[in-house]
């Protein structure tokens, strides 16, 4: 059997099967099986009122999971599926509530991946797939992140290589007149602002950002999104240099993604070489960066160390999603 037969197998009869996507890998049941989907809370230890994305083959199937379809979710399916666009609609009755944790709307997309595209079809059908990390924490970009994260807990991983975009799908909100983003990604405001040729809301993100006391930190202490197990802080560009030399100063062993201060320009500053456990030059190319962002932070994790820096990438538009990944995996905002 080959891996596309094998996963679709396997979803037929209710199992869990991990799936490439351009974004990042999901963990897929059949959308229409409560037992598959509710084992997919149990695998994530995610909260039942937390709901799923419903992934589909083609437009034609939209109609099976949503009612109500406004003329602009067309307009943007034209222009954007398959691809990293998530829109939440109002549910179909005959979608398990389980599916939507319960809520009358639902998400859906038509992801952009041959392998994933291939299953859907084939299967004909809706799999239902967060992404497959432990709830919380950073999702997987390859095989190795899902085998990792969850182990035994999936019955299938299906082989798709890296995640061309690295970060999770725009959810964009048709329930109302005007659209709304919910969680930014890959596509930007401006970009569904041009094809609707109407305003797009987006919903800010508010935070509260902890309180750090000196820079003692317990590991896992932090409930966050996206996230790494080692504290991880975000650093203004201009005060990177000097928080990132008292932290060694504090003799923390650390890794960091700068845009600006290279790795000799520490051991020039006397900072000892085991005290950097990684330290990676960001690429300037937001698109790029996005590939790699979770890829870094798994291999970061990896090293154990007592804390992750990063530099705060440039504040427009092309960075908006990375930035919200990254505040959300930070304990802090550090200034
Ligand atoms: O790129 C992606 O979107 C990936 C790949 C696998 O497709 N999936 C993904 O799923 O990121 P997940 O479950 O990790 O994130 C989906 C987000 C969750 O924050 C969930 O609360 C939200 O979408 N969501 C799902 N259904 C919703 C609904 N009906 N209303 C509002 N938010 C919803
Ligand atoms: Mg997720």
């Amino acid at each position: 059997m080959n891996p596309i037969e094998q996963a679709l197998t396997l979803l037929k009869a209710g199992k869990l099967v991990a799936i490439p996507t351009e974004t990042v890998y999901g963990l897929g049941a059949d959308a229409r099986n409560t037992d598959a989907v509710k084992n997919i809370y149990l695998a994530k230890g995610r909260p039942a009122n937390n709901p799923l994305i419903v992934h589909i083959p083609h437009l034609d199937a939209l109609k099976e999971w949503a009612i109500d379809i406004p003329d602009i979710a067309y307009q943007l399916a034209k222009a954007f599926w398959p691809g990293p666009l998530t829109f939440i609609l109002t549910r179909h009755p005959s979608v398990p509530k389980i599916v939507t944790g319960g809520q009358e709307s639902i998400a859906i997309r038509i992801p952009n991946h041959p392998v994933t595209l291939e299953l859907l079809r084939r299967f004909d059908g809706g799999i239902a797939a967060p992404s497959a990390n432990r709830y919380g924490r950073i999702s997987p970009t390859t095989t190795e992140h899902v085998r990792t994260e969850l182990g035994a807990r999936v019955n299938y991983i299906l082989e798709g290589g890296a995640c061309l975009l690295g970060i999770e799908s725009t959810i964009i909100s048709l329930l109302d007149d005007t659209p709304m983003i919910l969680r930014e990604g890959s596509i930007s405001a401006t970009d569904l602002s041009a094809v609707l040729k109407q305003p797009i809301l987006t919903k800010q993100q508010k935070q509260e950002p902890s309180e750090i006391q000196n820079d003692l930190i317990v590991p896992g202490s932090h409930i966050s999104h996206y996230a790494p197990i080692t504290p991880l802080y975000l650093c203004q560009q201009e005060k990177f240099l000097d928080t990132v030399l008292k932290f060694f100063r504090n003799h923390k062993r650390l890794c960091a993604l700068s845009f600006s201060v290279q790795a000799n320009e520490l051991s020039e500053n006397g900072v000892p070489n085991d005290l950097i456990a990684k330290w990676i030059m960001a690429i300037e190319n937001p698109v790029m960066y996005a590939q790699k962002l979770y890829a870094y932070l798994h291999d970061f994790d990896a090293t154990n160390s007592d804390c992750i820096l990063i530099e705060s990438p440039p504040d427009t538009e092309a960075w908006a999603a990375i930035t919200d990944r990254l505040q959300r995996a930070a304990l802090s905002m550090l200034d």
